[in-house]
């Protein structure tokens, strides 16, 4: 214990995004079935207590970051809960940040205590900003509710604050300077994201993907955009709009894969150890959590745990390759 968690291809890992429930208050198409998933078992969901467990001994092998998502990580009762105690562990590579990733709804009551409990940054997903249109891509009538959120997440002045859009053909490519606008008026940034083969129905086709290309043409219409160096591992590439303040990010998940800059792995819902989106292994860690061994014996099956998803890992996801397979889970139990 306490080396970093490094790869076959030399990347170091600081990033652990945490999946804290497969449920979710919207239902987007890209996501998620009409009628939901078969949930996860209940009695399969980590606890606090073992979500705890596990990012202590993370955080002893070098990582930094949590970032807690979903399905909708704001479902989750014992949420502030859960922040408290990951920002209060003890991490020997400098001091923890928590992030989170929500679709926005119920932020307004919950954000100012998340906030004192340590919450550091939020992206919120909104991919349009017509009431009908959202209506239909989440099959909820509820954007007024992450409109609402969007302005309490301003107004708690956590910064930087993103807002991310899955940009679709024919569903919201033609509101992307609108887009950009609203998140400049709520002080935000705006990253668009090409969508990636990872929804429910494998309807998935590269074909009528959105690209970066596309994107950036349609705001090179409205800004003029200067490239922002040193992404570091981060996915999105930004630009300068206007030379002002603002910057618009794209995250080219599938025309230009940041793979090779990868330092995230992923725990889910139900205790399951990802090295990639796409990975089709994953390290259960439910038979250590729920073990009688004693509490030292335990970290150390945790941290080998760990470090057998990491030496799994592979050079990049291979969605271009013929025999690429989509991963069973949908992107809601995964953990985006
Ligand atoms: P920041 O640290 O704020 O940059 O967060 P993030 O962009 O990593 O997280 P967020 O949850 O906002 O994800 C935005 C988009 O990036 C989503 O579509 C994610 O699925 C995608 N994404 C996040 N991590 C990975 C990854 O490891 N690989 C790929 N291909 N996409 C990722
Ligand atoms: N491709 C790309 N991004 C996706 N997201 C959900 N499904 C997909 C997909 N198939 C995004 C959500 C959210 C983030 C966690 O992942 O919009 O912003
Ligand atoms: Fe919920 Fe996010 Fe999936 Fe939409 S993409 S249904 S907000 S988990």
């Amino acid at each position: 214990m306490g080396e970093p968690l490094v790869d076959r291809f030399a990347r170091v890992h600081r990033d652990l995004r945490i999946s804290l429930t497969d449920r979710c208050s919207l239902r987007c198409t890209y996501c998620m079935p009409e009628q939901g998933n078969e949930w996860l078992a209940r009695q399969s969901i980590l606890t606090l207590d073992e979500i705890v467990e596990v990012a202590t001994v993370a955080a002893a092998a070098g990582i930094t970051t949590f970032r807690l998502t979903g399905g909708e990580p704001l479902l989750r009762t014992d949420i502030v809960e859960i922040v408290r105690r990951l920002a209060a562990i003890a991490s020997p590579d400098g001091p923890i940040e928590i992030a989170m990733t929500t679709n926005g709804i119920r932020l307004p009551e919950v954000l100012p205590d998340l906030v004192a409990a340590g919450l550091a940054r939020l992206n919120i997903s909104l991919d349009t900003l017509d009431r009908e249109r959202f209506r239909n891509l989440t099959r909820r009538d509820r954007l007024d509710e992450v409109l609402d959120g969007v302005r309490a997440a301003q107004a708690s002045g956590l910064r930087p604050l993103k807002i991310n859009a899955v940009a679709m053909r024919d569903v919201n490519d033609d509101e992307l300077a609108d887009l950009v606008a609203f998140a400049v008026a709520h002080d935000a940034q705006m990253r668009f994201i090409e969508q990636m083969p990872l929804d429910a129905g494998h309807t998935w086709d590269r074909s009528s993907m959105v690209t970066r290309e596309e994107i950036l043409e349609a705001l090179a219409a409205r800004w003029s955009l200067e490239p922002v160096p040193g992404r570091g591992g981060a996915p999105a590439e930004r630009w300068r709009l206007d030379g002002g303040p603002h910057t618009v990010g794209v995250i080219a998940s599938v025309t230009a894969p940041f793979c090779g800059a990868c330092d995230r792995m992923r725990l889910t819902a139900d205790g399951q150890l990802r090295n990639c989106l796409f990975s089709i292994d994953e390290y259960d860690l439910l038979p250590v959590l729920r073990s009688e061994t004693p509490p030292e014996a335990r970290a150390e099956r945790i941290d080998r745990v760990l470090r057998n998803c990491i030496a799994g890992k592979k050079a990049g996801h291979a969605i271009d390759d013929p025999g690429f397979l989509q991963p069973a889970r949908g992107m809601n139990a995964i953990g985006g």
